[in-house]
């Protein structure tokens, strides 16, 4: 007989730990993520040719094939070069650097989606390129920015379950050891599935809020 209570007494720290895991990977790769998404949109946006065509090419590239591939590429890939990263540090420096294309499309989109008008008002007021960019288009921007920022970081918490292929020890990978150690094939993925659920829905609700108040403040 199914015993609830034996069953989180057992299997509990698994599920703890890979939450912790998880949320640990989704919070590095969404904010080495926005770092290089932020320089990426800037180099695309930009008028030297070479920034712009290498973040284009890298953008294309990230986007256009698997993330899976890419863990692979960079748990092996660091071991070529002689780097020889842990699983851990590869699935975070891999998830960071896929992020990062996504978040340059957000980061480009939210600029251009700002009114042409507003920089040639702002240019026309004496101001130079940076300023109107800092001073007039960046804080309109930020508003289209941030919300997408945030449903990446949802789209992160549940892509990073790919990385339990190399072994991190995160939500997915422990709910394998827990189908191990029970003997049961279907309850430990369904507990993995609603902790996934619980992360992901608490999340986008914070971000509703938070986007509505943003909405407010104009
Ligand atoms: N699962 C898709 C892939 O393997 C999408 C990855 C999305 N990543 C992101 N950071 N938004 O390519």
């Amino acid at each position: 007989m199914f015993n609830e209570e034996s069953f989180f007494k057992k299997y509990g720290s698994f599920y703890l730990k890979g939450t912790a895991y998880t949320v640990f990977l989704a919070f590095v790769g969404v904010l080495f993520g926005a770092v290089i998404g932020a320089i990426l949109a800037l180099m695309k946006l930009s008028k030297n040719k070479l920034f712009k065509f290498f973040s284009i090419c890298y953008i294309e590239y990230v986007r256009g094939t698997p993330l899976l591939v890419q863990i692979f590429l960079v748990f092996f890939g660091s071991n070529v070069i002689g780097f020889d990263l842990s699983a851990l540090a590869a699935s975070c420096l891999a998830l960071s650097l896929n992020s990062g294309a996504y978040v340059a499309e957000i980061i480009r989109a939210g600029i251009n989606a700002v009114d042409k008008g507003q920089t040639e008002a702002a240019r026309s007021l004496g101001m130079n390129q940076f300023q109107s960019m800092k001073l007039i288009v960046f804080p309109q921007a930020i508003k289209n920015i941030l919300p997408a920022l945030g449903n990446e970081f949802v789209t992160v918490i549940k892509e990073s379950s790919v990385v339990s292929v190399i072994g991190v020890s995160e939500l997915m990978f422990q709910g394998g050891v827990v189908q191990g150690a029970s003997f049961k094939p279907f309850l430990p993925i369904m507990i993995v599935s609603l902790i996934y659920f619980m992360l992901t829905f608490t999340l986008s609700r914070i971000l509703g809020v938070a986007e509505r108040r943003m909405g407010t403040n104009d």
